[in-house]
């Protein structure tokens, strides 16, 4: 018996995942909390979602992570998901009880929320948020943020109808309102977040200037290791300040890891040891 035979398994699931950084991420959480586990990143080909969690079920998995494109068919796979899982439409977290019964949870939001308010001392509340962006990374994002109470999130896309679309969908949890990007009235924005997938172009959401202003800050959801189009744009045009979402990324990790373990590893050594590399 090897030693990775003792060690509990876990791994992300996506296609692409080459990219990804949650195997190192995990690991140094293990290291930190002394958690006998492994963690792998799994490929996964676009028609085998299914049975490449049932393999890996069957093989001793206990967790995963579940990463683009794959979060909305998670979703329907797992048997029970939380409360914000079930709203989001959208599940990045799997784990197995003892009756082998298949959980879903979303951390994406919770890890948004953390970074902006426990790591960049951001307090949401009472705040003016613009959400830009209408896929499955705003869907995530949505409860956690309303439950932080901003005076107004505004939810604007590139196609209007599915800002307006998702808004209605949570328009009981809180002041929000979805439109397109002309729509927009020309006043600042306490905080601007990006969370459409114009980054992997190089590009920017044609968003109207006037959105930005001296003490706005701009947030957003991708991250590399240059400032991203996103934050470039944001501090061109006066923001106050503009981050990545490398911090999302390890804090939403984080709260996979406490849901599966128990324990809260310490995100911020990782999140300067990644900065770093
Ligand atoms: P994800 O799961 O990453 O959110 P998605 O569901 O395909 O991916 O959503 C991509 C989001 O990025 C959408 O809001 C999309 O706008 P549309 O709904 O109009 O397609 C947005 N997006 C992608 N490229 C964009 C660009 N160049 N400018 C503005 N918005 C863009």
């Amino acid at each position: 018996m090897n030693h990775a035979d003792t060690l509990d398994r876990y791994a992300v699931m996506g296609n692409p995942v080459a990219h990804s950084k949650s195997p190192q991420i995990h690991a140094q959480f293990a290291a930190q909390t002394q958690q006998p586990l492994c963690y792998d990143a799994i490929l996964v080909a676009l028609d085998d979602f299914k049975a490449a969690v049932s393999a890996f079920h069957a093989e001793g998995g206990r967790g995963l992570n579940i990463t683009v494109p794959f979060k909305q068919e998670a979703w329907g796979l797992a048997d029970m998901r939380t409360a914000r899982a079930e709203r989001a439409g959208a599940v990045n977290t799997l784990w197995w009880d003892g009756q082998n019964t298949l959980h879903g949870d979303t951390t994406d939001g919770v890890g948004l929320v953390r970074d902006l308010r426990d790591n960049h001392g951001l307090a949401l509340n009472k705040l003016r948020i613009l959400l830009v962006g209408a896929g499955g990374a705003v869907r995530g994002v949505i409860e956690p943020l309303l439950a932080e109470q901003p005076s107004e999130l505004i939810i604007a896309n590139r196609t209007a109808h599915k800002a307006v679309e998702l808004a209605a969908l949570f328009k009981d949890l809180g002041p929000i309102s979805g439109g397109g990007f002309d729509a927009l009235a020309p006043v600042p924005f306490d905080l601007i977040i990006n969370g459409t997938a114009a980054g992997l172009a190089g590009e920017v959401p044609p968003l109207p200037t006037a959105v930005v202003g001296a003490k706005t800050w701009a947030y957003d959801m991708m991250y590399a290791t240059e400032p991203t189009a996103f934050v470039r744009w944001a501090l061109e045009h006066g923001a106050d300040q503009a981050r990545d979402g490398l911090g999302m990324l390890v804090e939403q990790a984080a709260e996979a890891f406490w849901i599966w373990r128990g324990i809260r590893p310490a995100t911020g050594p990782v999140i300067a040891q990644l900065r770093k590399a």
